[in-house]
């Protein structure tokens, strides 16, 4: 599957979604669109597609379910931003959702993509499947309190103090991994996958989530502003509790590898064919944004 294509398909998804909607006299439409048009790498889609057509052909299906990851993921993004949060006001190479529109649109514009997120999948599950159901609860799972929430309170609350490494990886397990590993899981899960390969596959989201999170950790020192499109050294200047600051670049960065490796050879055990997340996969590790 060609990647620029599935990234097209997803992002024309959501504009039509959008199209539908009514023009608001307020900024709440607007401000919700902004964050989502400004671009991003759509990673969360891609994988749920990718672990989806292993299964399945009509990958068409599923970008219901692919746009509604993604508009919690950019939710995620622009609180994440905020001044109360990591007070950044540069995202996907544009200025952040508040410094646009300003703090209380926002903050609102993050809480109504996650309920149009909810409201697509509830309107998914209409058909009355029990893989639709089940993909819309891990999402909504996966994002809560005990998911990404979780994982961004420990990252704020943990600002400036030493924390155990078992707490570190609780809170990059959580605050990014969830999202990835439910991509990866709910794309297997939506395309009818057996309990074997599924099994793997939440081993394999796990590890990719935390190479993920961890290489973020590692951008955020070494990575080029124009490239990245978001500010680097933020987590120094809001004295974070990273990756970085447990076991320096090099340790971190020999992580990822290793992470990298171990993700391959549990995709090594799946029947089905899983080159295409064998490359993404290694894609990641090399990204640099
Ligand atoms: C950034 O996510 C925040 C994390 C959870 C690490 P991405 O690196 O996927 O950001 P976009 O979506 O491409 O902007
Ligand atoms: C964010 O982690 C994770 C989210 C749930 C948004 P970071 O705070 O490190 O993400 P960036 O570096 O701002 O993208
Ligand atoms: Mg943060
Ligand atoms: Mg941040
Ligand atoms: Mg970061």
């Amino acid at each position: 599957m060609n990647i620029e294509l599935l990234k097209e398909s997803v992002e024309k998804w959501i504009d039509n979604y959008f199209k539908a909607k009514p023009e608001d006299e307020n900024k709440n439409f607007e401000a919700m669109k902004y964050s989502l048009k400004v671009g991003g790498k759509r990673v969360r889609p891609i994988l749920m597609i990718l672990t989806y057509g292993m299964y399945k052909k009509d990958y068409r299906e599923i970008l219901p379910f692919a746009a509604a990851l993604e508009m919690i993921h950019t939710y995620s993004l622009i609180h994440d931003d905020l001044p109360c949060m990591d007070n950044d006001d540069l995202r996907r190479g544009k200025p952040t959702n508040h410094k646009i529109y300003g703090e209380a649109v926002a903050v609102l514009a993050g809480d109504g993509l996650l309920n149009e997120a909810m409201i697509i999948m509830l309107d998914q599950c209409l058909d009355g499947s029990l893989n639709t159901i089940k993909a819309s609860n891990i999402i909504a799972k996966a994002s809560g309190a005990e998911g990404m929430i979780a994982g961004q309170i420990c990252d704020i609350l943990s600002e400036g103090i030493v924390i155990s490494e078992e707490k570190l990886l609780y809170m990059h397990k959580n605050k990014t991994g969830q999202l990835i590993k439910a991509a990866v899981v709910c794309g297997a899960i939506l395309g009818n996958a057996d309990e074997d390969d599924l099994c793997y596959l939440k081993e394999y989201g796990d590890k990719l989530g935390l190479a993920f999170q961890i290489k973020d950790d590692i951008l955020d020192v070494i990575g080029d502003v124009a490239i990245l499109g978001k500010n680097t050294k933020g987590d120094e200047s809001n004295n974070k509790t990273t990756f970085i600051t447990m076991y320096g670049l090099e340790k971190c960065k020999q992580k990822c590898n290793d992470l990298t490796q171990e993700c391959f050879e549990i995709l090594n055990q799946i029947t089905v064919n899983t080159k295409c997340l064998e490359e993404i996969t290694e894609s990641l590790l090399r990204r640099e944004y």
